[in-house]
């Protein structure tokens, strides 16, 4: 297990040994067993190429808390990238001004092209509709205090995936780590928006059982953790096929009555119609705890590929 250096792409690169030492090392992170100053003289690099609120600014929010800088943009429109400047040429120079880049990108593949080009580590904040291993390690952190057999596997815990399922990053870095754990996934998505391939052939190579189900009601009435996704509007090739799916799915306070007493609800957030502003208020909401879980997850993440 050597972090010291590595480019955080994807998630498929870390075996479950490397999960578990980022989540024991970010509740360390979160106990305060940290030095302030852990990464005094260290410079991050945030390039935003798409819209962010959680992932760029906890990552910021990490470093400064760990006594490093920030530098970067979130709007590319402001960059030489607006005057032809390609991504790999952007990489070559920000690695001489940064000690680790976090890019965001709305291609599939451009953390991967960063990381080969780049001497200094890079970690994706998510590409495309590809994958966002960050909120991965943050998801699984969350569902694991919330669980704990997830590591200990005293017991099978039941997971239900929900929305957009072909374009949301999140369920497929999710998915992917889930596979090294003890889980059953249910997955709820409109017709069109199922579950890739090749994700699915991933959990049955791993053992894991997938079961597709018609309604959010079904998933409701078995899963212990529910993951609501937003359908990817921007992702959407066709906006006519948007608007016909966009209230299909949404969950309400009245749908829970059915739910286990621990069934939790998380979120990568932003939500806009899919979690009904009345859930917040039932014991089940749990995704503003789970955005602020990516603080102490990407401290431990950041720490650990600068070697500190
Ligand atoms: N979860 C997440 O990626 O949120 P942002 O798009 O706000 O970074």
């Amino acid at each position: 297990m050597q972090f010291t250096g590595r480019h955080v792409v994807s998630i498929a690169d870390f075996t479950r040994s490397d999960l578990v030492h980022v989540l024991d090392l970010a509740q360390r992170m979160e106990n305060g067993e940290f030095d302030t100053r852990r990464l005094d003289g260290k410079l991050m690099a945030t390039l935003f190429f798409e819209p962010s609120t959680r992932t760029r600014l906890s990552f910021e929010a990490a470093m400064l808390k760990l006594g490093g800088k920030v530098i970067g943009f979130s709007d590319a429109g402001s960059t030489s990238t607006k005057k032809g400047e390609s991504l790999a040429d952007t990489i070559r120079m920000i690695e001489r001004y940064a000690d680790i880049i976090v890019l965001r990108h709305p291609r599939d593949g451009a953390a991967r092209l960063a990381s080969e080009v780049s001497n200094v580590p890079v970690i994706n904040g998510g590409d495309g509709g590809n994958q966002h291993p960050s909120q991965t390690f943050l998801d699984l952190y969350t569902i694991a205090k919330l669980f704990p057999k997830l590591l200990t596997g005293d017991g099978e815990l039941t997971i239900a995936f929900a929305g957009d399922l072909r374009y949301g990053r999140t369920v497929h870095s999710l998915l992917t780590a889930l596979c090294h754990f003890r889980v059953k996934l249910l997955l709820v998505a409109p017709r069109g928006l199922e579950m890739p391939d090749q994700y699915l052939q991933h959990a049955t190579k791993a053992g894991v059982s997938c079961t597709e189900l018609p309604t959010l009601q079904d998933a409701i009435s078995q899963a212990d953790v529910l993951y609501m996704t937003r359908l990817q509007e921007e992702r959407f090739p066709d906006p006519l096929e948007f608007d016909h799916i966009r209230h299909s799915y949404r969950i309400t306070a009245a749908m829970l009555v059915g739910a286990q007493k621990h069934l939790r609800i998380l979120h990568p957030l932003p939500r806009v119609n899919e979690i009904s502003r009345d859930v917040d208020a039932t014991p089940h909401a749990h995704y503003f705890t789970q955005a602020g879980n990516g603080i102490p997850v990407r401290q431990a993440l950041v720490s650990l590929v600068l070697g500190a």
